[in-house]
């Protein structure tokens, strides 16, 4: 993965829990730009890779800020960012790159569980900079776990703050309102958020509603029986068993594809589809783009057929 060294420039803590560092280019250069939604990588100096979304100023053509929460249970990047990263550290950056943007609409309702109101707040800002109706439910723990309220203090009237030990769970429903065509609804939360607001917006117009996961669901593939990958230009085919991702499998006869995340939330190992329908099994494409069988990510993602073909 090609990446940029970027400095910390600051490490401070926003809620119990989550810690936003700002980068900064170690030579004072601009960075590129972004839009509401990315994310970026984050090479790690133990060389872990993780994605976070840009939650800062996106006019600030200096500063990218991310906001990172302590998970006891992860893969160790996050423990390393709250225990060993430091203000003058230097650190990879990959990106950016964009699997949530904002679509336009006349109106917004911003739906964020816990962290994820990273990718949500650089939205709810250029909403508010161009002058289109938005609210903001932002639910969490509680109101300590919750980061950002200060900066969202400033929207008062559009933002809701309902934390869970204090108020329950989110009142969808109410948020939500009738179903109308001129609003998108954008999510980003733990799994079960993202499902109960896929439920709440059954009745709403196809592709009312994005939703950013951050991990892939991994149940079990489609299928159990081997199938075979086509390489169009490479010109060879391979079995995959089960077992054994498309990726390994595409490497192991030479295709060349580029990889960060290899757990179906980055969207870097992204790969054209040519032939077959693959078993999306990644956190990042909407239902209509699996829908359409033109790609797929394989490092998770399988086949539902007996052949794939690949444009690798
Ligand atoms: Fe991140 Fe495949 S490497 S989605």
């Amino acid at each position: 993965m090609s990446a940029v060294t970027l400095e910390v420039e600051a490490k401070d803590p926003v809620a119990d829990g989550v810690v936003a560092l700002t980068l900064v280019h170690p030579d004072g250069a601009r960075l590129p730009d972004w839009t509401p939604g990315s994310h970026i990588d984050l090479v790690l100096p133990d060389q872990t890779v993780r994605q976070y979304s840009l939650c800062g100023d996106r006019w600030d053509a200096y500063r990218y800020r991310v906001a990172v929460l302590r998970e006891p249970a992860g893969r160790g990047g996050s423990a390393y960012v709250h225990d060993r990263l430091r203000p003058g550290d230097r650190v990879g950056v990959g990106g950016p790159r964009n699997h949530f943007p904002m679509v336009p609409a006349q109106r917004y309702l911003f739906i964020a569980g816990g962290i994820g109101i990273t990718p949500l707040l650089p939205m709810v800002r250029q909403a508010e900079l161009v002058g289109l109706g938005w609210q903001l439910l932002y639910g969490g723990r509680s109101r300590d776990s919750m980061a950002f309220l200060e900066e969202l203090a400033a929207y008062r009237g559009r933002v809701q703050v309902e934390p869970q030990d204090e108020k329950g769970l989110l009142d969808l429903v109410s948020h939500l309102g009738r179903p109308r065509p001129d609003t998108k609804v954008y999510c980003c939360g733990p799994a079960p958020l993202l499902r109960a607001v896929q439920d709440a917006c059954a009745d709403w117009p196809e592709y009312a509603l994005r939703t950013e996961r951050f991990a892939a669901e991994l149940g079990p593939p489609a299928r159990e029986e081997p199938f075979e990958v086509e390489l169009r230009r490479t010109g060879r085919t391979v079995t995959v068993p089960p077992g054994t991702s498309v990726l390994e499998a595409v490497r192991d006869a030479g295709a060349d594809v580029l990889t960060s995340c290899e757990q179906g939330t980055c969207g870097t190992c992204l790969t054209t589809v040519l032939d077959g329908r693959p078993d999306h099994r990644d956190a990042v494409l909407a239902d209509h783009e699996r829908a359409a069988n033109d790609c797929m990510f394989p490092c998770v993602s399988r086949s539902l057929d007996d052949r794939l073909v690949l444009d690798l």
